[in-house]
């Protein structure tokens, strides 16, 4: 379970440029929940995943997880907990290593007693299994340097590598958004796959709306740095592109601006 408390932060305080990126905002996420995130540029998605990642200390608030109090808890302790695909596919795993290291790496790196670096047979064939199981050929090569796959291959590896081992929350941001379309579906239904077999609760954050109202049993609209959509379960399973909409102008008493919210 992920509770976050009445967070608040402001960036660049007494400057010009200061900018109030999360409005004392509340949310609560059950064990599995899959919840989808939408919001315009700006409106403090990915400052939300920070807080969580402790990437900055926040101004006010609490971030709960597991039952944890993780808001002392340093960036990298946490990251044992949470896994982040970023929208970049360069991010997330080693350009320089083989498909093999960067998953035994991420492995070894969850294991309470790491034996070294060594790659055992064991996780050799477990990772060639794992592989196989989503149909890009990538268990036939292991030995390839990951910096010579296409992005959709590199982001199915950084989604293997943060799930592997069941993180406590999986955060997606935006991690298909530099993929073509055929590639983004097809990592998207891997990530499905991959959510739903291990119950992990997620947040996925994404511009298309369409995608968000079919994922998930959850979804949040952000806007300037507070939540103002909270639907879930079947309300969300009857919520549509038109609804959405309308929930936002009433709201916001002003249509939605889709600047880069993609409607289909
Ligand atoms: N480290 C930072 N320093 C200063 N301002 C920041 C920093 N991080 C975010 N901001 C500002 O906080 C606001 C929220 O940014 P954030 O990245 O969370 O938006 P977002 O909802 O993820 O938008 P996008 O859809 O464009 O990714 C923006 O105005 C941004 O410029
Ligand atoms: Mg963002």
């Amino acid at each position: 379970m992920l509770e976050i408390i009445n967070a608040q932060k402001t960036f660049l305080k007494g400057t010009p440029n200061e900018h109030q990126a999360l409005k004392n905002l509340s949310l609560t996420l059950e064990d599995g929940d899959f919840t989808t995130i939408v919001g315009s540029n700006g409106a403090g998605k990915s400052t939300l995943f920070g807080a969580v990642c402790g990437n900055f200390m926040l101004d006010a608030g609490g971030v709960i997880l597991d039952r944890k109090d993780i808001i002392f808890m340093p960036e990298h302790k946490r990251a044992r907990m949470i896994g982040r695909v970023f929208q970049d596919p360069m991010k997330g795993t080693a350009p320089h290593m083989t498909i093999e290291e960067n998953l035994a790496l991420a492995y070894s790196r969850n294991r309470k007693n790491p034996l070294g670096f060594a790659i055992r047979k064991k996780d050799s064939d477990m990772f060639r299994e794992y592989l196989s199981r989503f149909s890009m050929g990538l268990e036939d090569r292991m030995d390839a340097k990951v910096g010579l796959l296409s992005g959709g291959q590199r982001q199915v590896v950084t989604l293997l590598m943060c799930t592997m081992v069941a993180p406590k929350l999986l955060l997606l941001d935006e991690h298909t958004a530099a993929l073509d379309p055929a590639t983004a579906e097809k990592v998207m239904n891997i990530t499905k796959e991959i959510v739903a077999e291990q119950k992990l609760t997620t947040m996925m954050i994404t511009h298309n709306l369409k995608s968000a109202l079919t994922t998930g049993n959850r979804l949040l609209m952000l806007d300037s740095g507070e939540i103002i959509l909270d639907v879930k379960g079947e309300e969300k399973d009857k919520l549509t592109l038109d609804g959405i909409m309308k929930l936002y102008s009433q709201k916001k008493k002003k249509e939605l601006d889709n600047d880069r919210m993609l409607l289909n």
